[in-house]
């Protein structure tokens, strides 16, 4: 107790600095050092550090699914060719400790299912675009994403608004399943179903507090037209075999709808939400900015890149870098003072495999 008090003392009255810095570093007592332990039964000085499990990856790469067109309604670029991933989810999956592959929806498909092989999980993003090319690459993605988990690797997927859309007309088999909304352009809070396990779930390190404030604040944000009912989802063999509600929301009209699913036997999580809007989306002053939505941001993020880690992908490390998304520049589009703030294009098709 002595050493600590005195330090700041010393600190304040000494004009001795070499002297005060030889004092400070040799109060300061690591918890291995405390208890009086000789040398020889304490751990050596690299066992301290955290061990690493060697079942987990700890370099997981994401390949996020592009999506057609400039992502700024022909602002940015009119190519019919091009398609776009929106910056906040790549920044969203770097915040938790991954990088990204853009797997560009249009590109010949055997590169495309190359750069698969190079990730250890998928995000599908939001966006508008349900059926063509677009809609087809998605549906073999999915095919490929649970292919993986019944083949033993461990792969994640994110399905983020239109995303969920998707895998709700995939796995149902029904182009018209999804049901109108009025749930853009705000904010909202998420009611978790009655008795709910969170156990295995996105929710899962989220603290108390924080899932409480869930249900009560307008934490996340929504941005869509369409969606799925509770009732209809639950009513739908396909779709209630595959996924387990895990919270609704209320759209402008009152009704209901889901906005968070998990899926059972997989590591598949759907939300209608945008919860990479949070920390890296500045173009709608509904999104919220608050500290505790940043943590629902990144809590979101830690889940998936948690879930990539046990993938057993071990890509070439070459080829990573050859198709990593750093290989190419985010435009800057926010000054609009709508859409998105940065987003990457993608308009040349050529393969980099
Ligand atoms: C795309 O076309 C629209 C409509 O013709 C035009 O206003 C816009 O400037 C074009 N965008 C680019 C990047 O040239
Ligand atoms: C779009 O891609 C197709 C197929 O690769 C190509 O034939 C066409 O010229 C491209 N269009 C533009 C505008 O680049």
């Amino acid at each position: 107790m002595w050493n600590y008090l005195l330090v700041p003392i010393l600190l304040c009255l000494s004009k001795d600095l070499p002297l005060v810095k030889a004092e400070t570093s040799a109060s300061l007592l690591l918890p291995s050092q405390r208890g009086g332990k000789s040398s020889s039964d304490s751990l050596s000085s690299d066992s301290s550090c955290t061990i690493l499990d060697p079942n987990l990856y700890y370099r997981p790469v994401i390949g996020i699914l592009s999506h057609p067109g400039d992502g700024a309604s022909g602002r940015l670029s009119n190519d019919s060719n091009a398609s776009y991933i929106a910056a906040s989810y790549v920044k969203f999956v770097e915040a938790a400790g991954a990088r990204v592959i853009p797997l560009i929806y249009n590109e010949p498909e055997e590169i495309l299912f190359e750069k698969l092989e190079l990730v250890n999980g998928v995000l599908f993003t939001g966006g508008w675009a349900k059926n063509g090319l677009y809609y087809e690459i998605a549906q073999k993605l999915f095919k490929k994403v649970i292919e993986k988990n019944d083949a033993g690797d461990h792969f994640p997927l994110y399905a983020i608004c239109l995303g969920f859309e998707l895998l709700t007309m995939i796995i149902s088999e029904d182009r018209n399943i999804l049901e109108s909304f009025s749930a853009a352009d705000q904010a909202s809070s998420l009611q978790f179903v009655n008795n709910i396990n969170i156990e295995g779930t996105v929710f899962q390190r989220f603290p108390p507090y924080l899932l409480k404030k869930l249900g009560t604040d307008c934490l996340v944000m929504q941005n869509h037209h369409y969606g799925i009912s509770p009732g209809r989802l639950q009513n739908n063999l396909k779709l209630s075999s595959f996924f387990n509600i895990l919270t609704t929301s209320t759209d402008d009209n009152n009704e209901v709808y889901v906005s968070t699913a998990q899926a059972r036997g997989y590591p598949v999580t759907a939300f209608q939400w945008h919860p990479e809007k949070n920390a890296f989306e500045w173009g709608s002053a509904m999104i919220p900015h608050s500290e505790d939505a940043i943590q629902v941001t990144q809590h979101v993020a830690n889940y998936l890149i948690r879930e990539a880690r046990k993938s057993q992908n071990r890509p070439p490390a070459g080829k990573v870098l050859d198709n990593l998304i750093y290989n190419y520049s985010p435009t800057y589009c926010g000054k609009a003072g709508k859409g998105y703030d940065e987003v990457y294009i993608f308009t040349q098709l050529q393969p980099r495999i």
